[in-house]
């Protein structure tokens, strides 16, 4: 799918956002370990989600039927329909973990890493074997990380020299105190998963804060998957967006920029604040230095505040960025490479993404399999002084089905071609 994009004009408008898939994840899987019924409302119909509810179908058995329903409804679907449905509550029935049933196969975990790297720290305690694998991009990405204090706590993990297909042999775990080398909440999360099935205590000391949904969902839910009880339909009619502090970096480095952009929290369940944000259009942006420190709070918007960036006047630079060579691309160098074919100028300086400010004129340019680099490719033409393409934009499902629908509908002059 390309999108063709024809700058100019002022968005404007109301839109609502799809569920966040980073909640929804964590959700899912933990009504899968829990033992009860759970209600999961507001579930996103985004394809790493979807990796997910497939991956809990697989060990739920019976206890998953509404949720393969569920699956059933969205699969197949074209990635720009049924966005703004509010989804149905999903039921989910769990027996605890021990009840959980082995998969007949490998684990497909799509794109995701998300879904790849939470199952290895469910199934660490499972009972059966099981193996985990993914796509091309995923294949590629490192999953020692996760393998390495999973094993400590008493599973059997192999890698594939260090990345998927991941075999993981569940055990009794036994906690430990794990210093992530890397911040990254989905090594958090798995370890925490891990964790609520080990003897003892484990205690995750992370370098630098990573989002805190895991930590979050779990205390609401009393830290017992016991209990486990998800009822949430905060991302669903109301349209409320997760308002997280620990997701909201990127509006403190927006507005340091010039962004005038304010919140309004209104609604809280599991831990999680959401409600709006109102975005006032109008001003000029400048330039900024994102630091190694604020880095881990803004890793999935870099590219999003890199394309803003090229249209702010003056230099910008996006430091400590290493860890966006491993994400579903290279985005570091996918970032350079995105914002010169749209005509502007960027560096790679180490670990440090450089942008030149100035504006962007405009141009072909390809998300390369990556939903967030086809968004940010499309964010950037709208402020292009000249029409852009962007290819493979298809990509946009993995976290957001129906962005260009959002997008036209506070209008913006798209057009979606196959
Ligand atoms: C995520 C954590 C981040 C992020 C990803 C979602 C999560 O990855 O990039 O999109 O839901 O835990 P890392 O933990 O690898 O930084």
């Amino acid at each position: 799918m390309r999108i063709r994009v024809s700058p100019g004009g002022v968005l404007a408008g109301e839109a609502r956002v799809p569920g966040d898939k980073s909640i929804a994840h964590r959700l899912l899987l933990l009504a899968a370990v829990g033992s009860g019924r759970s209600v999961v409302g507001g579930l996103p119909p985004a394809l790493d989600v979807a990796a997910t509810a497939r991956a809990c179908v697989a060990l739920l058995g019976d206890g998953g039927a509404r949720l393969e329903a569920w699956l059933g409804k969205i699969e197949g679907r074209g990635s720009e329909e049924g966005h703004l449905e509010v989804g149905p509550e999903v039921e989910v029935e769990g027996a605890g973990r021990e009840a959980l049933r082995a998969p007949a196969g490998p684990m497909d975990c799509g794109n995701s890493g998300t879904t790849m790297r939470l199952l290895a720290g469910v199934l660490s305690a499972a009972r059966f074997p099981a193996t985990l694998d993914g796509d091309a991009s995923l294949r590629a990405r490192p999953m020692e990380r996760v393998a390495d204090p999973l094993r400590r706590m008493g599973a059997v993990v192999e890698t594939t020299d260090g990345r998927p297909p991941v075999a993981v042999r569940g055990a009794p775990l036994t906690g430990i105190r794990h210093e992530t080398p890397v911040p990254s909440a989905q090594v958090k999360g798995a370890v925490l998963l891990a964790g609520i099935a080990a003897e003892g205590t484990t205690e995750v000391v992370e370098p630098a804060q990573t989002r805190d949904h895991t930590e979050r969902l779990l205390s609401a839910l009393g830290a017992s998957v016991r209990q486990t009880r998800a009822d949430t339909r905060r991302a669903d009619s109301k349209g409320a967006p997760g308002l997280n502090p620990s997701r909201l970096r990127f509006l403190d480095v927006l507005g340091r920029m010039g962004a005038r952009v304010e919140q309004e929290v209104d609604a809280r369940e599991l831990g999680e604040p959401a409600g709006t944000l109102r975005v006032a259009s109008g001003g000029t942006l400048s330039g900024t230095t994102v630091t190694p420190a604020e880095l881990p709070e803004v890793i999935d918007e870099i590219p999003l505040l890199a394309v803003v960036a090229a249209g702010a006047a003056g230099e910008s630079r996006f430091e400590g960025a290493g860890e966006l060579r491993v994400k579903e691309s290279d985005r570091l160098a996918g970032l350079r490479e995105l914002i010169r074919g749209l005509g502007g100028e960027a560096d790679v300086d180490g670990d440090a993404l450089v942008v030149r400010g100035g504006g962007l004129e405009g141009g072909v340019v390809d998300g390369g399999g990556d939903h967030r680099m086809a968004m940010a490719a499309v964010v950037g033409a709208l402020a292009a002084r000249r029409p852009s393409e962007v290819l493979g934009a298809e990509a946009a499902a993995v976290s957001y089905p129906g962005f260009a629908t959002s997008l036209r509908h506070l209008g913006a002059r798209l057009e979606v071609a196959r």
